[in-house]
């Protein structure tokens, strides 16, 4: 059954590419995307539950569409994403007018539900075991990848693409949905993602970003092999289309020296290392269950300094987790001084029914004591940030342009002359420049003139200088 799409994605890198399927299969089957919900026949919601206030925007955007649904009955809509699999029939009582439900493990069937749904049939629930639902087996199949069918024109930025290599968690960090949401932890075979990389660069891809809960954790059995990322990545590089490689989101306790040597040695790998500390307390480390010390996290991130000096590490943090006491949020302080990342992503702690934090300790932390770590940390991150970024300041660093910046799309048309661009390093630095939109998907040499805590701020060489292109090379 042909007809007009409608989707709106929130979370994480995950459900990006999830969305990115999802198009596909549909287009496949006749339908066309359009940018509006009441323009569409098919109104998907891709969700994420991994903080309170992310549902509530959900379910807000859902309320929202009660009347159209009431003028226009055929319209279809779908929720999927983690939120369709935690909350299940709990969306259909908060909002009766969904037509279904479909988690992540089974995106397969969302042609099947949207064209049964246009049929007339009732509330649909397409879910996956839950993870004390039965076997790991029968668990683990229940949790199905959806990643055969690619769309380059679904990507925001055709010349980039995210690579799935491990679905589900098996960590159970006591405060986290996820092992929940995404099932158990499986890897693919490293077959199946050279072969679909190989596509991705038939498709125009650049930068490919391997995308695993806890990405570094990846490990395949194979017929005599093993296979860990490291190996997977020397596999990896003799896609020559192919000029960066990312992988994200490390976990401290398996970032091994074999995979920081990959790094170091493979010239296509970019020297950026997201590998989150959550906290620098052991006393909070143990309440999270995170399964290492600060000690550990320490000496792992030392490794990495002394393996890949000019590596890009960055990390996310918790504020105000269960029973968080003013000395322990110091230690967290301690940590962000000490290792000096290149961003920090922090939030305050959400409790999340269903995981062991909500079931066994009150969260007891002040909404207002949140707030003031979460700026706290925020504003001692974004000065580290800001100093280490003017180390850039007269340097020229290797950009790949992603298009328009935020200001360069408010200004478009208004202005002659070039608009301002956007694009990335190989460390993920954000990079803004004057330039023509048409470099877009090429890689192009800027030269840093000013920087803020986020951004730094460059000029092209003039033309005639272009071609002499810096080296490939997977620092900044
Ligand atoms: N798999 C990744 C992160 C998944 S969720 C990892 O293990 O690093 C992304 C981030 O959200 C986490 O790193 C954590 O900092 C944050 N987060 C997860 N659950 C949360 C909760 N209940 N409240 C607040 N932040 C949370
Ligand atoms: Fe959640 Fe921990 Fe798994 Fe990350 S490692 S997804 S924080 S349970
Ligand atoms: Fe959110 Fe699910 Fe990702 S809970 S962060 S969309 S794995």
């Amino acid at each position: 059954m042909a007809g007009r799409l409608f989707i709106e994605t929130v979370g994480c890198q995950m459900n990006v590419l999830d969305s990115e399927m999802v198009v596909a299969s549909l287009r496949k089957v006749g339908y066309e995307l359009v940018a509006e919900a009441r323009d569409a026949d098919a109104i998907l919601f891709n969700t994420c539950s991994v903080r309170e206030h992310a549902e509530d925007k959900t379910y807000s955007a859902l309320g929202k569409l009660k009347r159209l649904k009431l003028e226009h009955p055929e319209k279809i809509i779908g929720v999927m994403g983690c939120m369709a699999q935690k909350d299940q029939q709990l969306i259909f009582d908060r909002a009766p007018h969904v037509d279904f439900v479909v988690g992540p493990g089974q995106l397969q069937r969302i042609a099947a539900l949207i064209d049964e749904a246009r049929k007339g049939a009732e509330q649909q629930l397409a879910v996956s075991l839950g993870r004390r639902d039965g076997t790991r087996e029968a668990i683990e199949r229940s949790h199905e990848t959806f990643d055969p069918l690619r769309d380059p024109e679904m990507r925001p930025t055709p010349f980039q693409a995210y690579l799935r290599i491990q679905i589900g968690c098996d960590k159970f960090c006591t405060y986290c949905v996820v092992p929940m949401t995404r099932g158990p932890e499986q890897c693919r075979t490293p077959a199946e993602i050279y072969e679909e990389a190989r596509v991705l660069a038939d498709q125009g891809c650049l930068e490919v970003t391997l995308l695993g809960q806890t990405v570094n954790s990846y490990e395949h059995r194979g017929a005599g092999a093993t296979t860990r990322l490291a190996d997977l990545l020397v596999k990896l590089q003799d896609i020559e289309a192919i000029r960066r490689w990312k992988f994200v989101t490390n976990y401290p306790r398996d970032m091994s020296s074999e995979l920081l040597a990959a790094v170091r040695d493979l010239p296509k790998v970019s020297h950026y290392l997201h590998v989150p500390a959550q906290s620098g307390s052991n006393s909070v480390l143990r309440r999270m269950k995170r399964g290492y010390t600060v000690e550990q996290y320490r000496e792992m991130h030392a490794r990495i300094r002394e393996m890949v000096p000019d590596a890009a590490v960055s990390s996310d943090f918790i504020v105000g987790f269960c029973g968080e006491t003013d000395e322990e949020f110091h230690e967290t302080v301690e940590l962000v001084r000490e290792c000096r990342f290149k961003n920090s992503f922090i939030f305050k702690y959400s409790v999340r029914p269903g995981t062991k934090a909500c079931e066994l300790l009150p969260d007891d932390v002040p909404h207002d004591i949140k707030q003031r770590r979460n700026h706290e940390l925020l504003s001692i991150q974004d000065a580290i940030s800001e100093e280490d970024n003017a180390g850039f300041i007269g340097r020229t660093v290797e950009v790949l342009v992603e298009g328009l910046s935020k200001r360069g799309m408010r200004t478009a048309g208004t202005q002659a002359g070039p608009a301002q661009l956007t694009g990335r390093t190989p460390c993920d630095r954000i990079v803004v420049f004057d330039g023509d939109v048409a470099l877009t998907g090429q890689v192009m040499p800027v030269k840093i003139h000013d920087v803020t805590a986020h951004t730094l701020i460059g000029e092209l060489p003039a033309a005639a200088n272009r071609d002499q292109l810096l080296p490939l090379y997977a620092g900044d």
